[in-house]
Parts: structure tokens; sequence; C-alpha cells
């Protein structure tokens, strides 16, 4: 046999070593514990065979603790690029067989290359996380490797879209580059989040909680608000972050991708013209609109367990890729509160830097009052959907259902705040608070001195109802557009969406703002 054909041979068996990571019986445990190894997982992602795998042969380069001794082809990380849909994406995933996925500066270093890669190229990157954190034997090496991780984070925020799967431990400074990527998925029951563990947290706070209670999946999907989705299997979550791409542009500089319109864009709903109760204490699905206006009712939600008085998430007026921002009636009368600010805020910057238009639908009866709320910043809050709305210079299409009180008026999307077409239903009530408010305010003399104050207060209620609760104070002063029947909804806001095709807005110049954090 050749010379050469022996190192052919050599290195064939050198990827078949690679691609066993830490070996069989790691793998088998790995696959015990309902976990897919990161080669399954980077397979089960993209197109099939589409693939192109870097870096097989790095190895760690440590010598602490007798480490040198024990080394593993492409130590603990698989990296490359590969399709989804056709399109380019650079993704890694890490390989909890080889030191428990830790993160060594080799590693780190892989992590780096692919995502100084896809910001070359204007394509997304995944990250896979299933990792017990720093490398220990590594020492600072590690930590600056993280801290390289983060800075690259940083610098592609808004640039291309980042994608994180937790499909395992992600502790430490781990959970750092997911908070900082723009969508996190969490497998239920099998990966959790933490900066510190219940051992940590029982010597110094006394509590007893398990890895699950303190930073699983129901945890940071409900609770915390730090994944935006929770799946059953890993599977779920693969398929999922395929779907999420296709809402996206590959980068900042781009659209997002058209579709085939199937669903008729001039499709008349007749159920929405009767969908807002009579009393304007009831209240009704903010789904059920959602469903009946997007195309084929497919609605992609992000966030779904946390903060519903508020819903956010992608879907398609005649093909074209929107965010979605609506208040929910059935959830806290859609009030909105601290946590709902922040969620929506978060949903509309993402939108807005990567120019997928808005469309907003209001039913808002004003910002949650109380201790709780205000103690907890809500001003801040608060600020920052309104700052969010404010810079936003894509697209803003925004219909007012039923209730548009107050400061919430001005966040959501007004015309105030550039909204490009403002549309409300005949049955919009837009004022500065509610009747029955307003009478305990203005008319309070008038009430407590009167024969029947109760009759009183009802008279002077109507009264203000008449003269506010309604659209057309509002579209007196150009402040809404048009007052539209429900049931047109879909057409109006496609036509609206077409008209902005061509918008040109653009911010001042500066360094950078300065959100209220
Ligand atoms: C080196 C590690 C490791 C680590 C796990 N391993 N974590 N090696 N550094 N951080 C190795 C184990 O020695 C073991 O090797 C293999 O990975 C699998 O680990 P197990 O413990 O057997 O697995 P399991 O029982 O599933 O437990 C997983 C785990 C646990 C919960 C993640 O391993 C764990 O608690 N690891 C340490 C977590 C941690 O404290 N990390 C440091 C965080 S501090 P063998 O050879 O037996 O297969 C941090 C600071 C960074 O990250 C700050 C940056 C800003």
């Amino acid at each position: 046999m050749s010379n050469q054909l022996d190192k052919v041979k050599e290195l064939i068996a050198l990827r078949e070593q690679a691609r066993l990571g830490g070996g069989e019986r790691r793998i088998e445990s790995q696959h015990k514990k309902g976990k897919y190894t990161a080669r399954e997982r980077i397979a089960m992602l993209l197109d099939e065979g589409s693939f192109e795998e870097i870096d097989m042969f790095v190895r760690h380069r440590s010598t602490n603790f007798g480490i040198d001794k024990e080394s593993y082809l492409g130590d603990g990380i698989v990296t490359g690029s590969g399709t989804i849909e056709g399109r380019l994406v650079y993704v890694y995933a890490q390989d909890f067989t080889v030191f428990g996925g830790s993160l060594s500066e080799m590693l780190a270093s892989k992590i780096c290359k692919i995502m100084d890669q896809a910001m070359k190229m204007g394509a997304p990157v995944i990250g896979i996380n299933d990792s017990g954190g720093a490398r220990i034997q590594e020492g600072v090496n590690a930590l600056a490797g993280y801290a390289e991780i983060f800075q690259r984070n940083i610098l592609a925020s808004g640039v291309v879209p980042q994608i994180s799967g937790i499909f395992g431990p992600c502790a430490g400074g781990s959970v750092y580059s997911p908070a900082l990527t723009d969508f996190n998925i969490m497998t239920k029951g099998t990966s959790y989040m933490f900066l510190t563990g219940p051992k940590v947290v029982k010597t110094v706070t006394g509590e007893d909680v398990t890895q699950e209670q303190l930073g699983g999946a129901s945890v940071h999907s409900t609770k915390s608000g730090v994944a935006q989705f929770a799946v059953d299997s890993e599977e779920e979550g693969l398929t999922l972050i395929r779907k999420l791409l296709s809402y996206m542009p590959q980068n900042n500089m781009e659209e997002a991708p058209q579709f085939e319109c199937s669903d008729p864009i001039d499709r008349l709903e007749d159920g929405l013209n009767e969908i807002i109760p009579d009393s304007a204490n009831k209240s009704y699905d903010m789904y059920e609109v959602i469903g009946a206006i997007v195309d084929n009712g497919e609605f992609l939600e992000v966030h779904k367990d946390y903060a519903q008085n508020i819903i956010v998430g992608f879907a398609r007026f005649n093909g074209q890729s929107v965010g979605l921002v609506a208040n929910q009636p059935k959830v806290m009368a859609g009030c909105l509160d601290s946590n709902a600010s922040r969620k929506a805020a978060r949903f509309v910057r993402f939108c807005d830097a990567f120019n997928i238009p808005l469309v907003t639908l209001v039913d808002v009866p004003g910002f949650l009052p109380g201790t709780g709320q205000e103690y907890n910043g809500v001003i801040l809050h608060g600020a920052k959907l309104l700052y969010a709305y404010g810079e936003a210079t894509v697209p803003k299409v925004t219909v007012t259902l039923r209730k548009s009180y107050g400061g919430a008026y001005c966040v959501m999307s007004s015309k105030h705040l550039r909204g490009d077409v403002n549309y409300a239903w005949p049955t919009a009530e837009i004022a500065v608070m509610g009747p029955s408010g307003a009478v305990e305010i203005i008319f309070a003399k008038e009430v407590a001195g009167s024969e029947d104050p109760k009759a009183t207060a009802l008279q002077k209620e109507e009264e203000y109802r008449k003269a506010f609760a309604n659209p057309y104070m509002a579209a007196k002063y150009g402040y809404i557009d048009d007052v539209i029947e429900p049931r047109n909804t879909r057409f109006r806001i496609i036509r609206a969406l077409q008209q902005l095709q061509t918008k040109k807005l653009s911010n001042p110049a500066k360094k950078h703002d300065n959100l209220p954090l």
C-alpha cells in the first residue's frame, strides 16, 4: 500500500475517533439521560447532509492536574456550518461526553471562530448548550474563553440572529452567552440554567432547592422570562429553531423571506364584528382575533407562558413576516405591568433590528397600579416598551380594538411614536382613563353633593362614555387614520403593509442609545 493511502486511512481513523467524542460509554450514558449527542443534534437541526464540520482535530493544551494525559479530538464541542431550508447557518453543539462539555480555552476558540465567520457571511448562529461550565482544570483560561464568546455575542447582537438551545446543564458563566442571544429554548426536565447551583444556594441563603426548582425550563419560561420557549423534547426544540428562522432574515441588512400565501388576502371574518362583549368589564380571547386575521391562522408565539397579559410572536400577512404584539384582555384585563413591558420591549427591539414590520393589536386599560409594581420599577420597565416602539423604524401598523387608556395609549405603537398606519374598530375607547375612574376625579364634588350620589355617578359616567369612549375623538385629530369594520381587519393590515414596503426612516446618528435599564 502506498504511503499516501496509509495517510488517507489514518485520516479516516482519526475522523472516526473524533466522531466518538468522549467514547461509547459516555455516549450511552448521554442517551440514558434522555439526551442526544452533539452530532445527533446537529444532524437533526440542519438540512440533511449539509453539515460542514470544522476544527475536528482541535485538542486542549492544558497540563494542570494531569489533564494533558486525557484529551479528545474536537475538545468537547462540534462546530461548523450548514443550511436550514437552504439558507446558511453557523452552528455549535457542546459535547457533554467530553469533560462534561466544560468550556476550555480551545473549546471557546472554536465557538469564536464560527461566530467570526457568521459575522463575515451575515448568517445566523445557533448554539446548543449542554455543559458543566468552565473547565475547572483550565482556571483563568476558561474564564477568558467565556469572555471572548460574550464579546462576540454582544457585537453580533442586532447584526445576525442568535438562537440558543439549552438541552442540558448550563450553569455559572455558561448562562451569559444564552442570555445575550435573541432566543433561548429549554428542554423540560433535562435542562437547567442558574448562576449558582443548589449547594451554593443552601450555603448562602439556607434555601433547599432542587436544580429543577432553581432553574428548570418551567422556572425560566414562566417566572424569570430567561427562556422564551420550553419544549417537551430535543426534537421539538430543533424543529422550533428551524421554524423560528423562517420568520427572520439572515442578517440586519436583509428582509425576512417572502412566502407564497394560499390564504385570501380579502378574507372577511364576520365573527370579528361581534367579538367585543357589550360590557366593558367582560373579556374576550385575543388569540381568536389573531387566529382570524393572520395567514392560515398560523402564529408562532414567543414567551407564551410568561407575562400572559401581553402576547408577542411571529405571523405572516400575505406571506410577509411580521412581529405581532397584542394585549390579552383575558389576563389581568390586558393591563401593562413590568414583566409585560420588558417582554414586549425585547420582542419589538428584535423585530426592529431585523427589519420585521410590527403589527400591534391594542386593548389596554392602562398600567397596573400598586406598590408591587412601583417598587419593582414599573416606571422604568414601562419606559422600555415606550422606548422600543419610539425608536423602531420598521413599518408599524396598529389596530385599537377596544380600550386604549392613559400612558398605555401612548406606549402601544401610537401615532405619536411614529406609528405609520393606525386603525381603530368602532368599539375603541381612547381616553385618559376609563369612565368610572374619570368621574371619581373630575366630578367628585358634584357626585358627593348630589341627592343620589350613585345615580349621579352613573349619569356622569354615561356622559363621559359618550364623549370619550369611542374612536372618533382620536380620529377627529388624525391620531387614528381610519375607523374600520372589524371583519375587514386582515385586508386592511395587508394593504397597510403593502403601502409601507418602501418605508425609509432613520434615527439621529449617535454612539448608542441609553435605553432605560
Ligand atoms: C471539568 C467537568 C466539569 C467541569 C463536569 N465535568 N463538569 N470537568 N470541568 N466544569 C466532567 C466530570 O468530571 C465527568 O467526567 C463528566 O464531566 C460528567 O460529569 P458528571 O458529574 O459525571 O455528570 P452529571 O452527574 O450528569 O453532572 C453534571 C453536572 C456536574 C451537574 C454539570 O458535572 C457538575 O456539577 N459539574 C460542575 C459544575 C460547575 O460547578 N462548573 C463550574 C461553574 S463556574 P468523567 O471523566 O467522569 O466523565 C463557571 C464560572 C465561569 O462556570 C464564569 C465565566 C464568566
